[in-house]
């Protein structure tokens, strides 16, 4: 059983190359708008967890199923956490919000992959992508054969995580979202919302939450790049995983 989540496809990707070929895929977006919490985990089945790091935490979609969720049945238990740079304490910080629900964190493994964090910064494109989206998969084959043997490690470091996830708090406006002329009217950015934070009205998207998860699957994912964040963004560039096929 694999609980995932993703923005911009990088964690859709590694949740994809590490499940077997029976095994389920739970969206976790899916899972807190529908108020689903409880899971029975088929025998001898792992528990993975799939998601990004943000702000060297977790983000808040991942923790509200995680702060309620009742597993029966478990055996090995392990997190891939991707990241543009280092997941920092995320690992440790989730740990502590499994062990609540009396779920043991047996392993998280780092997986470096393209930094989709455009709100804060110019993100690498081109060749810098492809490196990385190669290395991942080199990497990603360590780690399926790690977790096939049920590797354990001891999972520390949450203290950095909360005070990540305090400035991660203090970010997760939608203020700053607007949109320019060049939308079409599509639609996606409202598709594409895990957060149900998007609405269409008179063919444009409205932020209707007051604060969201801040996965930029609305700014990366728009195909008119008609999505801003202030004004630093129009001239940033824009990532999304190939796996989501640009969209
Ligand atoms: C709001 C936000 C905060 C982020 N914070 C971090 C971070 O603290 N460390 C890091 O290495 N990457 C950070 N990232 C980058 C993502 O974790 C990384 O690109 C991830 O693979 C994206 O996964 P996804 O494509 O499944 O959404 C952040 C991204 C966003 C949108
Ligand atoms: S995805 Fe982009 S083009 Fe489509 S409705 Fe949203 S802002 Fe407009
Ligand atoms: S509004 Fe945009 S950044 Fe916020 S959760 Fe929805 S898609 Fe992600």
């Amino acid at each position: 059983m694999l609980f995932y989540f993703t923005g911009t496809g990088n964690s859709l990707l590694a949740a994809h190359r590490l499940a077997s070929s029976d095994e389920k895929l739970i969206n976790m977006a899916d899972a807190v708008n529908s108020g689903k919490f409880s899971y029975i985990v088929p025998e001898n089945e792992n528990v993975g967890f799939v998601f990004p790091v943000y702000f060297y935490s977790v983000p808040d979609i991942v923790e509200r199923l995680c702060r309620r969720l009742k597993l029966k049945n478990q055996n090995y238990v392990y997190a891939v956490i991707t990241c543009g740079g280092s997941i920092g304490g995320s690992g440790g910080l989730l740990r502590e919000m499994l062990s609540k629900r009396n779920i043991e964190l047996n392993n998280v493994f780092e997986l470096l992959m393209p930094d989709n964090a455009m709100l804060f910064y110019n993100i690498p494109n081109g060749s810098e992508v492809s490196e990385r989206l190669v290395n991942a998969e080199k990497n990603l084959s360590g780690i399926k054969n790690k977790i096939s043997a049920h590797e354990i490690k001891v999972i520390k470091g949450r203290a950095a995580a909360k005070i990540g996830r305090t400035a991660y708090r203090l970010f997760r406006s939608t203020k700053k979202f607007c949109v320019d002329n060049s939308c079409v009217g599509c639609g996606l950015c409202a598709k594409n919302c895990p957060d149900k934070a998007i609405e269409m009205k008179g063919g444009k998207p409205h932020w209707i939450k007051d604060a969201c998860t801040k996965c930029t699957a609305c700014i990366n994912r728009c195909p008119s790049k008609a999505i801003q964040y202030g004004k630093a963004t129009v001239k940033r560039n824009r990532y999304v995983n190939p796996i989501l096929g640009g969209k």
